[in-house]
């Protein structure tokens, strides 16, 4: 009898790379992916505990299983990844979902297969949190589901501590893969077929840092000398690692987008210091000055934080500035969130809620404003997308092109993962439409 799994992931790439690992290790044990929950006979949930609604979709959805569960005894659900890293959170899942079979965390992540043979011969169910003591392990097969985009991992864990965030205590402390080992990866993806690299890392930039491993611009240099035509993006650069090498990298390399995701968090410099961020804002454009005269053309991308304890209205509008000065193609913005265990969870001046909407709510503006423009510029422009994945409802194509922006467009066949000449005839907000065209 067929045996069906279904993944539910929530958070980061690195997540979503994750349970291409977790779908491979499914798969040698015999389970085929389904797309509806109901018809799994194990269905795991890669969790995020970035802010605090992370947990709460999570939550959310582990305990609409219940009654799935109850019709189902021999369903397996199992719950993995940041949320039951946190301390104490595992045994606390366990007694809010008792029906709960397996919870593992982010290190041990690898041995779901163990799991899952260890409940199918007993009763109780499987608990199992490992410190994050910095083992790399190489060799995991993952089920690649994001074709023509392949995510490699170069580096685990971080070690910056920004004081509003949780990751590295669910994480660990940094920890790069050796380069050989990536670079052999990347070759036999793009062998594979592959069109599109993403080099994933809490901070990529420190890749290798403080070890005999050859630094990240080089990483990128020999990557980028791999025969084929590819894209190669990398995320996330944190702006105290970001260097002259690394610009100068991105723009001697064809195959290197010209998009850096930069997170800047805030534009003030007393909320950067109390966000031990080690950098301040006028080193956050100097950063920025150096990518821009290297690479003219580049998109700039950014994370944002609003409400951040002790926030003023002097502060919020230091970070408007910021954003009004850089020029940003799109941003992700998010309301500061506690989380217990990190330093900023215990500062005073906690800020009220809807302070911080108000003020989300005008920053949303602002960078709305930004993205349109771009967008606008590009119409009638012929660009290079990409086509990543067919939309149903619109009945169109739809990919991106190396800034990142995303075009939607008819094709008669199939043309995912052929790169394929797109003009540019509408832009509406965010996204842009256009035709196939032979220029
Ligand atoms: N390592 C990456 C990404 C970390 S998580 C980096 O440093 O950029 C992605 C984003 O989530 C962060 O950049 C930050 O903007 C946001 N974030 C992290 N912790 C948060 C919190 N407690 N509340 C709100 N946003 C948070
Ligand atoms: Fe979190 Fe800062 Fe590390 Fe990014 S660099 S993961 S924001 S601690
Ligand atoms: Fe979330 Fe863990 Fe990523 S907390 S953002 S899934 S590293």
């Amino acid at each position: 009898m067929e045996k069906y799994y279904h993944i539910t992931t929530y958070g980061c790439q690195m997540n979503v790379h994750e349970s291409e690992k977790i779908a491979g290790a499914l798969t040698e044990l015999g389970y085929k992916a389904c797309e509806n929950i109901e018809n799994a006979d194990i269905a795991v949930f890669n969790t995020c505990c970035i802010r605090e609604n992370a947990e709460n979709h999570a939550f959310g959805n582990i305990g609409m299983l219940k009654k799935l569960k109850a019709q189902k005894k021999g369903m397996i659900i199992a719950v993995g990844g940041c949320l039951p890293q946190q301390i104490g959170k595992a045994n606390a899942l366990h007694s809010k979902f008792p029906y709960v079979d397996i919870v593992f965390g982010t290190h041990n992540l690898g041995k779901l297969k163990d799991y899952i043979l260890k409940k199918q011969g007993q009763k109780k169910s499987v608990i199992e949190i490992e410190e994050c003591d910095g083992v790399i392990n190489e060799g995991e097969k993952a089920l690649r589901t994001s074709y023509p985009n392949a995510w490699i991992n170069i580096t685990y864990g971080c070690n910056n501590f920004c004081s509003y965030c949780i990751v590295p205590y669910v994480r660990g402390r940094e920890r790069s893969r050796r380069s050989e080992d990536i670079i052999n990866e990347a070759r036999e993806l793009i062998a594979e077929g592959y069109k599109e690299l993403t080099l994933l890392g809490q901070n990529v930039n420190s890749y290798a840092n403080g070890t005999d491993d050859i630094p990240f611009y080089k990483l990128l240099e020999k990557i980028a000398a791999i025969d084929g035509k590819f894209r190669l993006r990398f995320m996330t650069s944190h702006p105290k690692d970001f260097s002259k090498d690394l610009a100068k990298v991105i723009a001697d390399n064809e195959k290197i987008c010209n998009c850096v995701h930069l997170p800047v968090q805030s534009g003030s410099d007393s909320i950067l210091k109390a966000m031990n961020r080690k950098y301040t804002s006028a080193d956050y454009l100097k950063k920025v000055d150096i990518l821009k005269k290297y690479v003219p053309d580049c998109a700039i991308t950014t994370d944002l934080i609003v409400g951040f304890p002790g926030e003023t209205d002097k502060d919020f509008n230091d970070t408007l500035e910021l954003v009004k000065k850089v020029g940003y193609t799109s941003a992700f913005t998010y309301v500061y969130s506690r989380r217990d265990g990190t330093v900023a969870a215990k500062m005073e001046n906690q800020i009220d809620k809807e302070v911080s909407k108000a003020r989300i709510m005008q920053l949303i503006d602002l960078v709305n404003s930004q993205t349109r423009e771009h967008s606008a510029k590009y119409v009638g422009k012929t660009v290079e997308i990409l086509p990543e994945d067919f939309d149903k409802k619109k009945g169109m194509y739809l990919g991106r092109d190396e800034y990142g922006a995303m075009a939607y467009f008819k094709s008669e066949r199939d043309v995912i993962g052929e790169f394929t000449k797109v003009k540019i005839l509408g832009a509406n907000g965010i996204s842009l439409s256009g035709e196939i065209t032979e220029d």
